[in-house]
């Protein structure tokens, strides 16, 4: 038996089991090097996906790509209802905790496979890691929004990227258990792009040179006809303004609720809309673009560590570092908004400030919850 797998001692006292739960294309992505860290100090640990997301192009291309361990348990649970499909996640997730009972679970994010995991781990009492806790839109509309305020507060580490979310915290009457490790998209981001650089040819095989990159996939956004026109509009007037093409990898739910509305017509040449992409082919995608529009959370991260604008299509952001370094800029959904802050954006000189840390969050994280409380 490898000893060094069983017991590993943190900043303190001893943690020896870890469980790192998993869903969605974002979670892969910004889990990769706590899993990557893991492997590095030979940690007894193991990955519980959800299966929220299963499509090969938004799951296992990252696994494949990043080169990721397989998940040991995969639960499968696919699409459904907001309430279903936590429900469906926290039952399972149950059963493999009390099989496994880890000392600690890991969950990042907002999504719903992160309120199951940490919902599971608080009825059975094994401590919780919320990695990029403290976000707040303040938009209880949102269900990411409900998620994050419930996670953080059954959480025992609270892993924020800035002093922001700390805040955010501290407001909320979170004082303990809060470090500021920075966010691990900075790990992913600088682990990835050199990789990038060397295998992907997207930029080439599209033959882009000045090009817009747009991603969008919000339930605010998609699910609401009135909104997804808008936006369509807003891209249709910056194409004939600016004659760039608009390069869209369409998330899943995009695509299925365009069909729904029956707004196949408003797609026009100048868009060209393609599946969504790996995370090599996604960091070139974003690093030579002229600017992003988005309403992705992670993309907006992305933008500003790559010193790209990003004009965001949501009323608001949990990620105000980013406007406030001046890289980008909230502007909701309407064509005339949209529009001004990409010309506002284009006439800038952006700062490289970049307010998600240095890269070493996966370490931070790790060391932290060697420590019991
Ligand atoms: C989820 C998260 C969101 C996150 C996003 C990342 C919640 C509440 N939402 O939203 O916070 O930003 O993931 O991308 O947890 N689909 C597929 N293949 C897949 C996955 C989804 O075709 O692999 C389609 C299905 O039609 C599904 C729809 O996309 O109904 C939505 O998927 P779901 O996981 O419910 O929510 P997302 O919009 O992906
Ligand atoms: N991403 C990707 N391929 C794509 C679109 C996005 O690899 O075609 C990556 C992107 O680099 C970022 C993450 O997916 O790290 C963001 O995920 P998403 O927008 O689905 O979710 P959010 O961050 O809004 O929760």
């Amino acid at each position: 038996m490898d000893v060094s797998r069983i017991r590993y001692k943190g900043a303190g006292e001893w943690c020896k089991m870890i469980c790192i739960i998993i869903g969605t294309r974002p979670e892969i992505i910004k889990m990769s090097p706590v899993i990557r860290e893991c492997e590095r100090l030979g940690l007894d640990y193991f990955v519980l996906h959800t299966g929220q997301h299963y499509s090969y192009e938004m799951d296992r291309i990252f696994f494949d790509e990043l080169e990721l361990p397989d998940a040991k348990y995969y639960l499968d649970v696919g699409s459904g209802n907001q309430g279903k499909q936590t429900g469906l996640m926290l039952g399972k997730i149950e059963d493999i905790l009390l099989d496994e009972r880890p000392d600690v679970i890991l969950v990042q994010g907002d999504t719903n496979t992160v309120l199951a995991g940490a919902l599971a781990a608080s009825k059975l009492h094994i401590k919780i890691g919320h990695v990029e806790a403290g976000l707040r839109s303040f938009d209880r509309d949102m269900p990411e929004e409900i998620n994050r305020v419930i996670t953080d507060h059954i959480s025992d580490y609270l892993f924020v990227p800035t002093d922001v979310s700390k805040q955010n915290l501290l407001a909320e009457g979170i004082t303990d258990g809060v470090h500021v490790v920075g966010n691990t998209i900075v790990d992913a981001t600088f682990q990835n792009l050199v990789i990038a650089k060397s295998r992907s040819n997207i930029v080439e095989e599209l033959n882009l040179k000045k090009y817009f990159l747009v991603t969008l996939h919000r339930v605010e956004n998609v699910d609401d006809k009135q909104r997804l026109e808008n936006i369509l509009t807003a891209f249709e007037l910056l194409y004939e303004k600016y004659s760039v093409p608009l390069i869209f990898p369409m998330h899943p739910r995009t695509r299925k609720q365009i069909k729904e509305f029956g707004l196949e017509y408003r797609l026009f040449d100048g868009l060209r809309v393609i599946d969504p992409v790996g995370y090599l082919d996604f960091l070139m995608l974003e690093s030579n673009a002229t600017l992003i529009l988005t309403d992705s959370g992670g993309v907006q991260e992305e933008a500003c560590i790559l010193n790209v604008p990003c004009v965001t299509l949501r009323d608001s952001t949990e990620r105000p570092e980013t406007v406030e370094v001046g890289k980008n800029i909230v502007a909701g959904c309407e064509s005339w908004n949209v529009l001004s802050a990409v010309g506002e954006l284009l006439s800038s000189i952006l700062s490289d400030n970049n307010p998600f840390g240095d890269g070493r969050s996966s370490e931070r994280i790790l060391n932290y919850i060697g420590i019991k409380s």
